[in-house]
């Protein structure tokens, strides 16, 4: 259904040679994006606020990067926060809500997420605020809605949840966990990093209040992304200058603002996938759906085939311990595997990748907390990871199972 070769052309970076399976680490970037950061350069990116041209393009460039992302999460252009990194943003966010809470107060965060998710929250013990957890249930690597409602109570201000974690990448409800989180009269902050490349983000439909993804894993720079309901960003009280008018929102929770130069690739990011959904559909024309819809439809499809390639050879294996769900089925997982193979280290294994030209990731992924919850193989020294994005191909795949044949069937 989707066309590799017209896709792989448009990435610079992807070459035949070297198969990128690390996307959860970095995405490449279209052409669309690196043509736009590289025009942006050339007109120089003079601070935004001055009255000359030049610095009014950067203002320009700050509004269509904030825009290009609202439209892609669905939500309002202020209610985009745009920062270095979600590690940045979401540290940010902890310390902005911290005041609009009394000491006593708590909240929950799990032990499956990026510390990202986890590291800002905590550290708000030290300020009084009790911290529970929503811990993980280890036969299936996911947080499960019933222990969350045992977690909640009057006191509970925010939960910080993963929409699917970067480690197992089984897919959570995030709309029914919103829905409970509210019904108790607390927040809700869903990590979307590892969802986000590979699904339709809707911040409005799921009513969450913080959503955070990295658009340098969504084919875009280096760039961290987090949606704020803006009354909530009205409310909080961002650590940054005194003197901005405290409706100056989401630029107050932007302490120096974002790279012009990256922000001005943001819309790149669309062009690219609307480039796409007409290369892929416009002959047929199935305009009974809407055209992200068909267009992530199909690239659930696409990616849910190729980690089915890996999975299988995975499942036959006696030594080999997948993380999450065993099935591709692209309703319960994205095409993120995350494995161990009995007695071996993983980064032995990830070596033996890279010899073969195969870019695959090994450790805790930032994860440690969800590792130690895992009850793995310590010999295995972390997991090995395999992150898949639209322009893998099925030959990848196979040349990846191939590498691995060596640590699956040791016989041989
Ligand atoms: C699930 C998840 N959350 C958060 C982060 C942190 O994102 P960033 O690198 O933008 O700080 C990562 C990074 O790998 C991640 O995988």
């Amino acid at each position: 259904m989707l066309d590799l070769d017209y896709i792989r052309e448009a990435f610079p970076a992807l070459e035949p040679a070297w198969g990128h399976l690390d996307n959860a680490g970095g995405t490449a970037a279209p052409r669309a994006v690196i043509d736009r950061i590289g025009a942006a350069m050339e007109r120089a990116t003079i601070a935004r606020g001055g009255r000359h041209p030049r610095s009014q393009e950067t203002a320009e460039l700050d509004r269509l990067g904030h825009a290009a992302v609202a439209e892609w999460i669905g939500a309002d252009p202020r209610e985009v926060i745009l920062g270095g990194s979600s590690t940045v943003n979401l540290d940010l966010l902890a310390r902005s809500l911290r005041p609009t809470w009394a000491a006593g107060d708590e909240v929950i965060v799990t032990n499956l997420d990026h510390e990202a998710n986890i590291g800002p929250w905590r550290r708000l013990a030290a300020t009084g605020i009790t911290i529970r957890e929503w811990s993980l249930c280890p036969d299936t690597a996911t947080l499960e809605l019933e222990d969350l409602r045992r977690l909640l109570n009057k006191r509970t201000r925010l939960v910080a949840f993963t929409h699917c974690a970067n480690v197992v990448g089984a897919i959570h409800d995030v709309r029914a966990a919103t829905q409970m989180i509210h019904d108790a009269g607390a927040l809700a902050c869903v990590d979307g990093v590892a969802f986000g490349p590979h699904r339709q983000v809707d911040v409005d439909a799921w009513d969450v209040d913080f959503y955070a993804v990295s658009l340098y894993k969504i084919f875009g720079p280096h760039v961290g992304a987090l949606f704020g309901k803006r009354e909530h960003l009205l409310a909080g009280a961002p650590p940054t200058h005194d003197f901005l008018a405290a409706d100056d929102v989401p630029y107050r929770y932007e302490p120096g603002g974002a790279s012009p130069e990256l922000l001005a690739g943001l819309p790149g990011i669309l062009d690219y996938f609307d480039a796409l959904d007409h290369h892929t559909f416009a002959v047929r024309g199935d305009a009974d759906e809407a055209p992200k819809d068909r267009l992530f439809r199909a690239i659930a499809e696409h990616e849910a085939s190729l980690a089915e390639i890996l999975l299988s050879a995975l499942r036959a294996a006696p030594g080999a311990r997948i993380i999450g769900p065993e099935t591709s089925d692209p309703a319960l997982r994205v095409a993120l595997v995350a494995f161990q193979i009995a007695g071996v280290p993983s980064h032995a294994i990830v070596a033996a990748l890279a010899e073969a030209g195969l870019a695959v990731r090994s450790g805790h992924f930032y994860a440690p907390r969800a590792l130690a919850a895992l009850e793995l193989d310590p010999a295995c020294e972390g997991l090995v990871r395999a992150s898949l994005a639209h322009y893998n191909t099925p030959d990848e795949m196979r040349r990846m199972v191939q590498a691995l044949e060596p640590f699956l069937d040791p016989a041989r």
